[in-house]
């Protein structure tokens, strides 16, 4: 048990990558909480940890909107008594961020709130009870986009999803240089293409689908397990001299 004695609160935990730590995290001994925005899909997945023995809590809350956050960390430590993990999984792509009639910079806001601001504002509520627990770990959810820009269609250079990873691999560093005095570590992954509901739209495209898997030497995309494995070595003991750093778990699309 990896995780045994640990309390964990995984943001967007609702779906994919998020999904798959918080069933990890809880497997490995962790109780875990879960926030995400889709209600139903929190609750779903809190209920079946606890079926199979494991202690979990459901909470509804959107990063983006500060008392949200605030409320979600809070709502952890009453429960659990403690926080020592937290993994910023809540995210958004340009094309699922609003609706389709949504006008280009209402898309760019709406992806760097939740990505940038949702990630910086969970973080900032957990500090304090990470420090008077004695340390913890936090893992941001960055990408392949932190380290290298995006290839796509005519007008993508103007997208707002590689920026706001890329500025999630900067608070990482940034926040792990004044928060390791108080033995919190803060570190990122960043993956590949990864089969979740957040690429949906380019999966349901064959051709689009072929070209993403050709640009992963391994020759698939990932699984959310992939990562969540990741985050499950950042949130133990095994990681205790690694902070500040961006994990890759990308099947090799950034070693070419
Ligand atoms: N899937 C990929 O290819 C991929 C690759 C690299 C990084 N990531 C990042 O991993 C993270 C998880 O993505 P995923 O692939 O699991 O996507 P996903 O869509 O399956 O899960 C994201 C979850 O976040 C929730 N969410 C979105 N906005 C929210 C908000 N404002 N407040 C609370 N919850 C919110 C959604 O409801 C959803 O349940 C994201 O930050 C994403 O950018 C994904």
């Amino acid at each position: 048990m990896r995780l045994s004695g640990k309390v964990a609160l995984v943001t967007g935990g609702g779906s994919g990558i998020g999904r798959a730590c918080a069933s990890l995290f809880a497997y490995h001994g962790a109780q875990v909480s879960i926030s995400d925005f889709q209600c139903d899909a929190v609750f779903e997945i809190s209920n079946e940890i606890i079926e199979c023995g494991g202690e979990s809590l459901a909470l509804t809350g959107d990063v983006s909107i500060s008392d949200d956050a605030k409320r979600m960390v809070e709502v952890t430590v009453e429960r659990f008594g403690r926080l020592d993990i937290l993994v910023n999984s809540a995210g958004v792509s340009a094309r699922n961020a609003l609706g389709n009639e949504a006008i280009e910079e209402d898309i760019w806001d709406r992806v760097m709130e939740v990505n940038l601001k949702g990630t910086y504002q969970v973080s900032k509520y957990a500090l304090p009870y990470m420090s008077a627990g004695g340390g913890g770990s936090i893992i941001n959810l960055a990408s392949i986009m932190s380290l290298v820009g995006y290839q796509g269609a005519a007008g993508s250079g103007l997208g707002p999803y590689p920026p706001s990873k890329g500025g999630v691999l900067q608070f990482t560093r940034n926040l792990a240089i004044e928060a390791a005095k108080e033995k919190i570590r803060v570190n990122c992954l960043c993956p590949g293409y990864v089969e979740t509901s957040l690429i949906e739209g380019m999966m349901s495209d064959k051709d689009v689908m072929r070209e993403l898997v050709s640009r992963h030497p391994i020759g698939r995309l990932g699984k959310p397990e992939e990562i969540a494995y990741a985050a499950l070595y950042l949130a133990s003991d095994e990681s205790t001299f690694v902070t500040g750093a961006p994990l890759v778990v990308d099947g090799g699309y950034t070693a070419q």
